[in-house]
């Protein structure tokens, strides 16, 4: 495991994207596997920043995000699609067919979620994926649970994540409750994984992920038997691991 640390949350920005960019460069056909959430809105901006100046070609990359709400259409604004089409994937060179999200609306979850790891499968397999850690240490939306999930699955989410992300929604109640994501073992094949975190709020389970005890608990602890993973985190999560 390598810990990059980061002044602040612009750092941790840079820095991330900086290695996603090495990703594009040594290989221009790579698969990333993405991430939605406030973390990784300043990593994004970079890339798409990068492209602007002529140093990022997108058009031969792949990408698969890591999870999706069940019942809301692309369109609305709170979907992890728009999040994408929005926040990157309008503002840079990649055919739109070249990006992929579970299906939210799909009538038959089971399959969608079959479909999707084949998908995944069908492409070799992701070359960096992209995380960012919950507050009760999920990854993607794997919550704390008594066993790993293995493939894309369908979630209930947590009290505290359906909480977290209330600030996006007019209240609570408009929050989704379910969704859809990668399982750990899809997540864990990844090549190489990029774990990113920023703030004081997450120092805790930051400690917890990268030196607890390997744990569903805390789904994130898997992370420590990945052979090569990258955290850059900001000094304000890293805080409690000195
Ligand atoms: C989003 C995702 C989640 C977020 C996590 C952190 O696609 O899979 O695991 O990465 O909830 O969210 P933020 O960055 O908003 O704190």
């Amino acid at each position: 495991m390598k810990i990059i640390r980061a002044k602040d949350y612009q750092d941790m920005s840079r820095k991330a994207a900086n290695i996603i960019s090495a990703q594009i460069i040594l290989k221009e056909k790579s698969v990333l596997g993405l991430a939605t959430g406030s973390t990784v809105l300043g990593l994004y901006e970079r890339l798409i920043h990068l492209h602007n100046e002529g140093e990022l070609d997108f058009s031969n990359i792949l990408t698969v995000n890591l999870d999706e709400y069940v019942g809301l259409p692309a369109q609305h604004s709170q979907s992890y699609r728009y999040y994408m089409d929005n926040n990157l994937f309008k503002h840079i060179n990649i055919p739109y067919e070249n990006t992929n999200l579970p299906d939210g609306m799909a009538k038959d979850i089971e399959k969608e979620c079959r479909e999707y790891d084949d998908l995944i499968t069908g492409m070799g397999g992701i070359d960096l994926q992209l995380l960012g850690l919950g507050l009760n240490g999920h990854i993607g939306f794997n919550e704390p649970a008594t066993e790993f999930p293995k493939g894309t699955h369908c979630v209930t989410l947590t009290e505290s994540t359906v909480k977290a992300n209330s600030r996006f929604f007019e209240n609570e109640n408009e929050v989704p409750k379910k969704a859809l994501t990668m399982g750990i073992k899809t997540i864990m094949s990844a090549s190489k994984i990029l774990l990113c975190v920023n703030g004081k709020a997450k120092a805790g389970i930051l400690k917890e992920v990268l030196t607890g005890p390997v744990t569903p608990a805390v789904p994130g602890s898997i992370l420590q038997l990945h052979p090569d993973l990258t955290v850059v985190a900001d000094e304000e999560a890293l805080s409690e691991m000195l």
